[in-house]
């Protein structure tokens, strides 16, 4: 039987560009069975050649919009990164008819409302797999695999790149530049790496992966956003010594009638399977109330990864082509019109176990001074340790494990515990998460 053709489209050749051809092409006859199709790219809109593909007699365009608005062209991929002109390609492309597929996180979070009532009106799909955790199918997962579930909360290490760097830093006691510049050549990082290692990139996958959880419209603007740029060595040390690793952890929790929506770096149990995610590996913990915990584990960015979850979008239009549908499935899993929009609960009322590092003076009364502006504020203490001074020094490193406390009560604390004479400059504050249910 001979297999009717899906045209394609690809816009931007860069990392994902080049991995999305190389993987179309070396696999093409196992996914023409899939696909119930031949999945043909007939247009690349590219500013330049990538070396990294060889794009044989391909058309290649260097104005990306007339890959948009190509007659030939089913489904365009969008792999140009950045929320201006990808925003104006996406509508173009859904204007004139075609599916796109996308692995642009900023996009999605920021504009996904706007693209997917657009693609509704247009009677085309627009499928993000590659969006979030690389090559993790974590968003067909939560968007088909768990529609059964309420989903209670899932946690995830999203982004690549920081984890890479608070591996090496953990395992190799590297420099932070260092190995970021190395997450650069291997492709890791974003184009401003600032959205890596500030927690933008994270919380741009955090919102899109609650959407999908929750049923509710993306809000981006809503979640807290920490990255890992200030975490020093010592913490990560420390940690260890309480039994700990710090990961940088995407949260997004159902809370009464509100939800939690955070990105900020995390002391996790060392023996939870998440503490030991490394390198650029993502994973993603998702509890459902039908299905218990479910854990979802692979790349998190790099090119063939990412490429394998641009082609499952492609081969997923695919069938649905060959079905005479579009929109079977909806962008977020619920129906639009039965999207939710749940409040975001304030940070001041979300309630964990907290690391507090200070600077005290090594003398009589300073610990119970500082215990008794905990308990003022309610919050108990799980452990203590006191460091010995340096040579010379008369100051010592103090850190302190709380057990639940709301971050209300925890910043009143603090700032109670810095005004005391006895300790000097900041505190250092890092979130704790048992991740047991
Ligand atoms: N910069 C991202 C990361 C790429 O490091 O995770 C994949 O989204």
């Amino acid at each position: 039987m001979s297999l009717k053709p899906v045209k394609i489209g690809i816009c931007g050749l860069g990392t994902v560009g080049a991995g999305t051809f190389n993987v179309l092409s070396r696999n093409a006859q196992s996914i023409a069975a899939r696909a119930q199709a031949v999945l043909q790219v007939v247009h690349v809109g590219a500013r330049r050649d990538n070396p990294d593909c060889a794009l044989g007699d391909t058309r290649v365009s260097r104005d990306i919009f007339d890959v948009a608005r190509d007659p030939e062209v089913d489904i365009l991929v969008e792999l140009i990164g950045g929320t201006t002109v990808a925003r104006e390609l996406t509508e173009e492309a859904i204007r004139n008819g075609k599916h796109v597929v996308t692995a642009n996180k900023a996009l999605i979070a920021e504009f996904g409302n706007e693209i997917f009532a657009l693609a509704e009106e247009h009677g085309v799909s627009v499928r993000f797999e590659a969006a979030v955790a690389g090559g993790i199918p974590i968003i067909k997962a939560l968007r088909e695999g768990l529609a059964g579930n309420r989903i209670e909360w899932l946690a995830g290490i999203i982004n690549g790149t920081g984890n890479f760097i608070l591996s090496e830093m953990r395992e190799k006691g590297r420099d932070f530049a260092d190995v970021l510049a190395q997450a650069q050549d291997l492709g890791y990082a974003e184009a401003d790496p600032t959205f890596d290692v500030e927690g933008i990139d994270a919380a741009h996958k955090l919102v899109i992966l609650a959407s999908l959880a929750f049923g509710m419209p993306l809000q981006f603007a809503a979640v807290y956003t920490e990255g890992i740029s200030r975490l020093t060595t010592q913490d990560v040390d420390y940690a260890e010594e309480l039994g700990y690793r710090i990961k940088h952890l995407g949260v997004a929790k159902q809370n009464g009638d509100g939800v939690e929506l955070r990105v900020h770096p995390t002391l996790i149990p060392e023996q939870r399977l998440l503490a030991n995610v490394n390198g650029v590996m993502n994973a993603v913990l998702v509890e459902g109330d039908a299905v218990g915990p479910t854990l979802y584990y692979g790349a998190g960015a790099g090119a063939e990864p990412t490429a394998s979850a641009v082609v499952a979008d492609l081969v997923d239009l695919a069938r649905d082509l060959a079905a005479g549908q579009s929109n079977r499935v909806p962008a977020l899993g619920f129906a639009r019109e039965q999207l939710r929009d749940l409040p975001v609960v304030p940070m001041a009322q979300v309630v964990t176990p907290w690391y507090l590092r200070m600077e005290a003076e090594d003398k009589p009364g300073v610990l119970s001074a500082v215990a008794s502006l905990f308990s003022e504020q309610g919050i108990s203490i799980e452990a203590l340790i006191q460091k010995a001074p340096a040579e010379g020094e008369t100051r010592v490193p103090l850190i302190v494990l709380t057990n639940r406390a709301a971050q209300g009560s925890v910043d009143a604390a603090v700032q109670a515990i810095e005004a005391l004479d006895s300790i000097t400059g900041e505190i250092t504050r890092i979130r704790v998460e048992a991740l047991d249910g």
